[in-house]
């Protein structure tokens, strides 16, 4: 097994593609504390359903957004589990309109989410990784943060910022042998692009070379590529795309 004896933290890991984040990392023996924002009952049965599998996964209801209850937890995790090699970044939301039609708090709670939870959670673990002299983070941008896509400009522009943290932090901590890498998805089928609507999926869709979404396990073993230190070891900084194609 890949990841035996590695901690791993995954945000958002009970829908979508934390949560085949969370089964994958588990698969390769690692410890896996995932989070969450609401479903405690969902969390509960994605820690029974692994654990009836002999993996180790524990849920913790922890909101991105909440940088004192992250940095309390973190304190906790850290005895209990003896530390943490593995941070995954993938908690975000999407409020997608036109801007004429965007809300304050439709700007703030997108980047709130998505950009302000990156540095929560970072900030977070970042001391403890710096006096291991390792660690290995992996954020979970998106096509968005690269190209802009309409509807979206709160969404593009989080995204955009984790591609540009994630860059600056790689630079800043390589010389601990602390490894900084995005994956950037395409359309994955999630709920998230479920809320789509039809027309602008059969827009998109031509656009996409390999001609279908992708699936949350596609982006699950990426993000197994950059967990496992064995063959990903040599790579920093880096924007994965793990688009059909879309932005090539
Ligand atoms: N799906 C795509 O096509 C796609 C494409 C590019 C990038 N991405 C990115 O990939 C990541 C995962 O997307 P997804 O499609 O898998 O989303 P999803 O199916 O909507 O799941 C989102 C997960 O994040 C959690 N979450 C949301 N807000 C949170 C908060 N404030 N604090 C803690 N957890 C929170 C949710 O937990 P609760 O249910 O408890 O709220 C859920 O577990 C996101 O960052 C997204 O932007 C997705």
């Amino acid at each position: 097994m890949k990841l035996q004896d590695k901690v791993a933290v995954v945000t958002g890991g009970t829908r979508g593609i934390g949560r085949a984040m969370v089964e994958a990392l588990a698969r390769e023996g690692a410890q896996v504390l995932f989070t969450y924002a609401h479903n405690d009952l969902l969390a509960g049965q994605i820690e029974s359903e692994l654990r009836e599998q002999g993996l180790k996964a524990k849920g913790f209801k922890i909101d991105v957004r909440d940088f004192e209850k992250i940095n309390q937890w973190k304190e906790e995790i850290l005895i209990e589990f003896g530390g943490v090699d593995i941070l995954i970044n993938n908690a975000g939301i999407a409020k997608d309109k036109a801007l004429m039609m965007m809300s304050r708090e439709d700007w703030d709670e997108v980047i709130d989410t998505n950009l302000n939870g990156l540095f929560n959670f970072t900030r977070a673990f970042i001391v403890h990784f710096l006096k291991k002299k390792e660690g290995n983070i992996i954020n979970i941008s998106s096509v968005s943060g690269l190209i802009g896509l309409p509807r979206q400009v709160n969404y593009s522009a989080s995204k955009g910022g984790m591609i540009s943290f994630s860059k600056a932090l790689a630079k800043e901590v390589a010389p601990y042998n602390i490894r900084v890498n995005v994956i950037c998805p395409g359309f994955i089928d999630t709920d998230m692009t479920r809320k789509l609507r039809e027309e602008y999926v059969r827009q998109m869709m031509p656009l996409i070379p390999l001609g279908r979404f992708g699936t949350v396990e596609e982006v699950a073993r990426t993000a197994l590529f950059l967990a496992d230190e064995t063959v990903s070891h040599y790579i920093t900084g880096q924007v994965i795309r793990v688009d059909g194609g879309l932005t090539m």
